[in-house]
């Protein structure tokens, strides 16, 4: 592909959950994961893919959402579309009430963070990608992903950091995730609250697929059952 280096690339992260990217990256994808995301749209069969979907819930720039719909186009998918959920105005405030994991959390005041929808669709346009199979679903996830119920999908990457996003993501995301595919989280590794929130759904819905890492932070599990 030839996204490298504008749409992907670790940018170092110098505050706990906070990207100091900079100008120049488009995303926080783990390159490691590339491969097992075109496995899902490049199986050697038709019967070896998942007709299922990509979504990515938080996507900041858009770069995941971007090599997303580098990987259908590439392999000519025109059957499937790519979901680009995102506030588009950062992360919310937290709600201790309800989860007290996300106390004191500061991510909402991060304006790095807050990158407007019309401005992830230039990225997408900066590489031709900008079409009818891109999908692009506004507002906070609490809200919006409840919408997306019927869909089913191939590969789900949460990076919301909190533990709200991602409890969020799980509990609207995980139900209809194609069995052999896979729920990719970002932040795992880099911030506690988010750990908590994978841990305690995978608890509480009794999945013992075993988690990878990708990198530092990232991992990933592929749904078994
Ligand atoms: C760390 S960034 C995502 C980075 C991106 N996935 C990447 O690979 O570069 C977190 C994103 O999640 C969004 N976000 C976090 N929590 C959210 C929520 N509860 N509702 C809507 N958007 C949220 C923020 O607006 C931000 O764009």
């Amino acid at each position: 592909m030839m996204l490298r280096p504008a749409t992907m690339g670790s940018p170092p992260r110098d505050l706990p959950g906070h990207v100091n990217a900079g100008p120049v990256f488009t995303c926080s994808l783990e390159h490691k994961a590339l491969p097992m995301w075109s496995q899902l749209f490049v199986g050697p069969t038709d019967d070896a893919r998942i007709n299922a979907m990509p979504i990515v819930s938080g996507v900041w720039r858009g770069g995941a959402t971007i090599f997303m719909r580098a990987v259908l186009k590439a392999y000519g998918a025109t059957d499937r579309l790519v979901w680009v959920v995102d506030s588009f105005e950062g992360l919310p405030h937290p709600n201790a009430t309800k989860y007290p994991a996300d106390d004191r959390d500061k991510h909402h005041t991060y304006s790095l963070l807050r990158v407007d929808v019309e401005q992830v669709k230039e990225n997408f346009k900066r590489y031709g990608l900008l079409d009818e199979q891109v999908r692009f679903l506004k507002g906070w996830f609490r809200d919006t992903l409840p919408s997306l119920a019927k869909q089913r999908w191939a590969v789900v990457r949460l990076d919301g950091d909190m533990y709200e996003s991602t409890m969020d993501g799980l509990v609207n995301l995980y139900p209809n995730l194609s069995v052999g595919g896979y729920l990719i989280v970002d932040d795992y590794g880099a911030i506690p609250s988010c750990r908590q929130a994978v841990e305690d759904y995978r608890r509480a819905q009794g999945i013992d697929d075993p988690i990878q890492a990708i990198d530092w932070t990232g991992v990933f599990w592929r749904r078994s059952a």
